[in-house]
Order: C-alpha cells, then structure tokens, then sequence
C-alpha cells in the first residue's frame, strides 16, 4: 500500500487507516462480534494498513482492549492512534482536559492497549472548564516522558459546533494556534467525506500549510456513501444513525443522487470498483497529508477499503464528484 507521511514528526503509515469505533461503539450493537473484528483488525495489517484509530470512550474502553489484543501480537507493524478527554456517564458524554486526568488516562489507554507508547495521543474535545494549553501542556510532557510518540487534536464538527460552511471549524483553528505554542501539532482528526466536504475550506488548508497531518474520520458518511444500506430499513436504538438527520428515510431516499454519482464514477475504473472506494479515493485525492480512516468490523470491508489507494480519480471524475448536489439532512 502507498505509504504516506503525517505531522512535523513525520510520521509514517498506510493511506488508508482503519477506524475501530464500529467494533464497540456508535453502531447496531447486536452486530458487534470481537472475535470477528479483531480478525479484520489482523486482515487491515496485512494489508499494510497500518494506522489503528481507537479512542477510550469507544465501548467505552473496549474498543482499546479489543486493539491491544492485536497490538500485543503485531505491534511494530501498527501504528496505534488514539484519545482522551471524553468520558461516558449515564446520561450524557463530558469533556476533562484537567492534567491529572489526562496524565491517569494516557496510563490506561497504555495498559489496555497493552504497549508502552503510543504513536498519535489526541485530545478527543477541549474541556470548556480548562484552558486548552494546560490540557495541551500535560499531554506534551507525556511525549517527554516517552509515553506517547506525537500529539493530535479532534475538530469539533458539525454535530458539535453547529455552524455550517466556511466557519465551521474556526473554533478549531483557534484552538490549533493556541496548542501549538505549546507543543507542535502533529495531526488533526476531522469529518471528511464526499458528503461532509466542510473542512477543505479552513482547517484543511491550515494543516498543510504546517505540515500537519489529517486524518479523514467517517469518510465513507457513517455508511451512506458505500451504497449498501437500503432507505427505510431503520436502525437499532443505539445506533448513532438512528438518530442522524441524513439517515431518515426521507433524507436517505433524497441523497440517492450522490450514491449513484459515485457508482457511475466507479462503473468507469471497472466492474470489481465500488461506491466505497470511490468515496475513499476521493478523500485521498485531496492532499498528500490526508489519511482516511473509515470504521470498518468486517474483514470484507476492509479488504476493500485497502484497494482504495490504487484507484486514481481522473480530473474527470473530480470533477463530476465536485458537482453532485450537496447533502440533504443537517444536524442545524
Ligand atoms: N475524532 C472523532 O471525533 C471521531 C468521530 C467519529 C469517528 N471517528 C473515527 O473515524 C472512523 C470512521 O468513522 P465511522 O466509522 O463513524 O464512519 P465511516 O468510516 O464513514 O463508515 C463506517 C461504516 O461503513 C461501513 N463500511 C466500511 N467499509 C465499507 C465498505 N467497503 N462497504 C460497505 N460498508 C462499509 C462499516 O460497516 P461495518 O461496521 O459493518 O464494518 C461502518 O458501518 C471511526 O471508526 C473513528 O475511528 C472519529
């Protein structure tokens, strides 16, 4: 697989990750088998898929047990990402970037990860209650410390910031400036896809212009763009799509458009290409610091997430991907 380079500390990986949330977290939950997906976990590295994207909310905390079960077979062929100041409760999702936390989950995710670093340790949110450079601070000695190889920030996106088009992630920006007079920036984490194109206006730019990495997070639109999923068919309650605003029946049937843009532009590279490919194809195409990192639990999946670096988009396709209608159903 093309290999591609991220962040200041230029670090190495596959270019196309692998996103483990769908494991333990976010989607039906019925559908959740460890055994099977740390079968694709070990199918992703094979496949020179090297960049593992976990976080300890995600189960919460299974999804980093399930990787380090791999990792404590694989972990030189992996390159382990993932996050902290998230934490689950009963009813609602909290941010904590106190240091002490930080430093006491950074210890965890170790253990649970079963190494002794990490390669990319992200803030997950900002805690509106802390100072984003002290958070940022603690993190920073954990790299002296040699716990943690190089630092990341996850944007705060549509469905958080509620603001749409070009200043959706000035938030973002501005807590990037902040943190990186702190310690360097080495990779941002924000929604990217076909569908959700919002960060190539501002934060995109901003992260090449730094030599800062960019890892695509859902950039198959949670599922949408792949074409596999029928309008009307529903979701479990827990699913995160059940209650998605693109994911009504209505709202599906009305963004059939850009599936269907996407399954011309894949019929032209071949009859084996796919929706899902073309969408990925698509998120590699739109700079050399970008790494998609679609969350996959099916060996399937992700064996043909891993083809998607081979396929080059002509200008042509660019271009026809560039003009399909805009999504229907906004978190606003
Ligand atoms: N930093 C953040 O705040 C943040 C937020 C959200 C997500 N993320 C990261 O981004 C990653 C990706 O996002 P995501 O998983 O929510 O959404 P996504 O990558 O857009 O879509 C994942 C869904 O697509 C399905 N899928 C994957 N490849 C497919 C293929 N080739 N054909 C058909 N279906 C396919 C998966 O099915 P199966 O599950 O059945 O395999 C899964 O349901 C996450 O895993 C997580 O690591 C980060």
């Amino acid at each position: 697989m093309e290999r591609r380079t991220i962040g200041a500390a230029t670090l190495e990986v596959g270019a196309v990750g692998l996103g483990c949330m769908p494991m333990s977290w976010a989607y039906s939950g019925s559908r959740q088998r460890g055994d099977e997906s740390a079968r694709a976990v070990h199918r992703a590295l094979d496949l020179g898929i090297t960049l593992l994207d976990t976080a300890d909310m995600y189960g919460p905390f299974t999804n980093e047990l399930l990787v380090g079960r791999v990792l404590k077979e694989r972990r030189a062929e992996a390159f382990v990402s993932t996050k902290a100041g998230l934490l689950v409760g009963e009813q609602h999702i909290v941010a904590n970037g106190r240091p002490g936390y930080v430093r006491r989950a950074c210890d965890a995710s170790l253990r649970r990860l079963q190494t002794d670093v990490i390669d990319l340790y992200q803030l997950h949110r900002a805690d509106p209650e802390v100072p984003v450079e002290e958070t940022w601070g603690a993190m920073a000695e954990l790299v002296r410390a040699g716990k943690v190889r190089a630092l990341g920030l996850c944007a705060m996106g549509v469905r958080g910031g509620r603001r749409s088009g070009a200043r959706l992630y000035d938030d973002t920006i501005r807590q990037l400036e902040r943190v990186q007079q702190v310690f360097p920036v080495s990779a941002v984490e924000a929604e990217l896809s076909v569908w959700s194109p919002e960060a190539l206006n501002a934060l995109l730019p901003w992260c090449a212009a730094r030599g800062v990495g960019f890892l695509a997070a859902m950039p198959l639109g949670n599922g949408f763009l792949t074409g596999t999923l029928t309008p009307g068919e529903g979701f479990e309650p827990d699913d995160l799509r059940a209650r998605h605003p693109r994911f009504t029946a209505e709202m599906m049937a009305e963004n059939q458009p850009i599936v269907a843009g996407l399954r011309e532009v894949a019929r032209r590279h071949g009859e084996d290409i796919t929706p899902a490919q073309v969408a990925l194809a698509w998120v590699l195409a739109q700079g050399r610091h970008v790494v998609p990192v679609p969350g996959a639990k099916q060996e399937r999946w992700v064996t043909e997430n891993a083809a998607a670096p081979g396929l080059r988009l002509s200008q042509e396709d660019l271009s026809d991907v560039a003009v399909l209608p805009a999504a229907q159903g906004s978190w606003d």
